[in-house]
This record gives C-alpha cells, structure tokens and sequence, in this order.
C-alpha cells in the first residue's frame, strides 16, 4: 500500500485531468474531495449535494437497539467510509439502506426518491448496489456467467420476450462485451470461462465488484471490500475504489482497515452502539482523541488481521447466519442449473 505520508510528485505519468500525482513509488496519488459539508463536522451535518438523506432510523433486535440513526447525508460523488467498533450497527445500516432488511422506524431518500419500504431489487435498478461483507459469487458458474448476472432488466426474464429469441439474443451479446470489457479493467478477462470456484479470495472481491458495475450504478455500497484480500492485491482493490469515483460514482464503504480509510476516503462516518457519533474529513476526525479513544480504542489490542478477516478469526453470530444464507443460496442456484443441464 502507498504510505500516507506525502510523497514528492514526480513529472507527468498521471492521468489528464484528474489533478492526480505519481508517487516515488510508481502509484498515482489522487487528490481527496474537499469542501462537501455545509458546516462543522459534527453528527448530522447537512452535505452540499447529498446523494442519499437518513431521517431517524432504527432497526431493533428484541430489546437491542442496533441501529438508531437520527440524521446523516451522504455526499454525492466521493468515498464514503463507515467506520466503528464491532457490533456498532454498520452492516445493519447497510441492510436498511438497500432494501435487505426493514427499520423500525425511519425514512431514508436516494438520489431525492424516498427509498423506505422499496425492495432491494428496485433498490439496485435505481442505480444503488453493493457487495457482501463475504463474497456471494456463484462458485459453480463461470465468471462471465456471474457476470451476466449482474445486468439489470434482462429483456429475456420477460415472457413476450423470451418467445422471441432474438430480442434476448442481442440484449445477451451486448452484455457479453460488456462483461468481458469489466473483466478485463478488472484483469480477470483470462478466467472467464473458469469456475468461480477456482478464483482467490481476492479475485472473488474483484470480480463481485465487476459484476455490481454491469448495472451501471451511481451509488456502490462495498460492506467491508478488504476482508479476505490479499495484501499483493490491496492496492488494486484501492485503485478500482478510486477509480469508481473518477467515474463519477459515489461510494460507501464500511471498512476495519484503518489505513484504507485513512488513504481513500473523503469523508469519515463513525458509527457506535448504533448511532452516528462523528463524521468529517478523515484527517479530522480519525485524529480526533474522544474518537480514538472511545470507539476505535477497543479495536487497538485486535490484530487489524483477525477483524479484516486476513487471518482465521471469529465470525459474530449476524456474519454466521450471513454465511449460512449465502450456502443455502449457492446451493439453490447449484441444484438449479444441475436441473437445467439434465
Ligand atoms: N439478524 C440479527 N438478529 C439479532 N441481532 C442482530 C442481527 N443482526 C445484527 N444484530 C446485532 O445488531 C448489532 C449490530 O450488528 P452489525 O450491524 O452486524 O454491526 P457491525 O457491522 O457494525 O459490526 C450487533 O449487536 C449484532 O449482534
Ligand atoms: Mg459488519
């Protein structure tokens, strides 16, 4: 990973246009997004141009509160990051916002659509997708069949049009290319005809991250994008992140990697016990003592390996049922395409 200190800016190998820098090292440094709160960095505070707006939301479990989020902005066209303590409320959040899970209470908007109560497929054909804290790749489809995958409206799921086969068969085409030409930004264009078995932890992470992008989204919602990587592919995984907002998208992303966050995010959001306890520019607020102290200071005696996942670990009772969903699931779509090819 590049260090965060400050590098001297070597001539001109850096993309046009994007104000962005080479490192000594050979890595292009690109500059944060500034100026996005309209006030002090204090929970809450409005955005210039917000991308999705929350309003009292909480989500409890029996007589635990997990989420209770009075009011937070999510700037348009910059890194996002979600951090805090385990159990702080953050993948929950994450659920409600797309649709996976339903609050309590609470209104939320994306975009200026009011999104509470719209289903999580919706959710993604309005332009808001994200990926699973652990990777929901179909292990016994190709990449490039999970890549298909990831199209939104196939004209072929559609009963008229399914009669006709020729309608599906261009829409198939022009998603092929388009899944070879992810794959290939993404250097996965060798394995597209392999299992998704076969891929690495982090190949999977990338190739979950190509195949969000073959709907075209404006908002990616990465639920922790280093778990299970490894370190040679980190910095790839951080330059992709990057480049999704050179793109012009926006990202939010929750993260135990403090260095990550530190290195690409924008704006910081800190989560505990379920509420928004500070957020502003990263240099502020995770230099902020009451913030390291309380809510990042539990995590300092935890090997940062263990809670990224990098190392064998425990996984909390929430990540277990995840995982357990996630079997069921690729065991369905096994069973399923078995049927299919009988
Ligand atoms: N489905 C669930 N049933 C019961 N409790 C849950 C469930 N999902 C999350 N929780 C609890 O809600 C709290 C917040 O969890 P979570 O959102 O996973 O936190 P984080 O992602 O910040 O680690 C935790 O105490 C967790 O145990
Ligand atoms: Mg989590």
């Amino acid at each position: 990973m590049t260090p965060d200190g400050e590098a001297p800016p070597a001539a001109g190998s850096a993309p046009a246009g994007t104000g962005a820098v080479t490192t000594a090292t050979g890595s292009i440094r690109r500059p944060k997004t500034t100026g996005l709160a309209k006030g002090d960095s204090v929970p809450g505070v409005a955005k210039n141009d917000p991308i999705m707006v929350i309003d009292n939301v909480t989500r409890r479990f029996g007589g635990l509160t997990a989420v209770d989020v009075d009011h937070l902005e999510i700037p348009r066209g910059a890194i996002t990051a979600l951090i805090g303590p385990n159990g702080a409320g953050k993948t929950t959040l994450f659920n409600l916002l797309c649709g996976f899970d339903k609050p309590n209470s609470g209104t939320w908007s994306f975009d200026g659509t009011n999104l509470s109560g719209i289903p999580s497929f919706k959710v993604a054909r309005m332009g808001q997708v994200r990926t699973f804290q652990l990777t929901k790749a179909l292990s016994l489809l190709t990449v490039l069949e999970n890549m298909k995958l990831g199209a939104t409206s196939q004209k072929g799921e559609r009963l008229w049009a399914s009669i006709i086969p020729a309608m599906w068969r261009k829409q198939d085409d022009a998603n092929e290319e388009k899944a070879m030409e992810l794959l290939a930004r993404f250097k996965l264009d060798a394995k597209a005809e392999d299992y998704a078995a076969s891929l690495s932890g982090g190949q999977r992470k990338l190739l979950e991250m190509a195949r969000a992008l073959m709907s075209d989204p404006t908002l990616v919602m990465l639920d922790e994008p280093m778990a299970g990587v490894n370190p040679a592919l980190t910095e790839s995984l951080l330059d992709h992140i990057l480049d999704l907002k050179d793109l012009g998208m926006t990202v939010l992303f929750v993260e135990h990697d403090m260095h990550m966050v530190r290195h690409i995010a924008d704006w910081v959001v800190v989560m505990a016990e379920g509420r928004v306890v500070a957020e502003g520019p990263p240099e502020t607020v995770m230099n902020d003592a009451a913030v390291i102290d309380a809510y990042l200071g539990s995590h300092q005696d935890v090997d940062l390996g263990v809670v990224t996942g990098r190392v064998a670990g425990e996984h909390s009772a929430a990540e277990e049922e995840l995982l357990e969903e996630i079997k069921e699931a690729e065991e369905a779509s096994i069973a399923e395409a078995e049927e299919e090819k009988k």
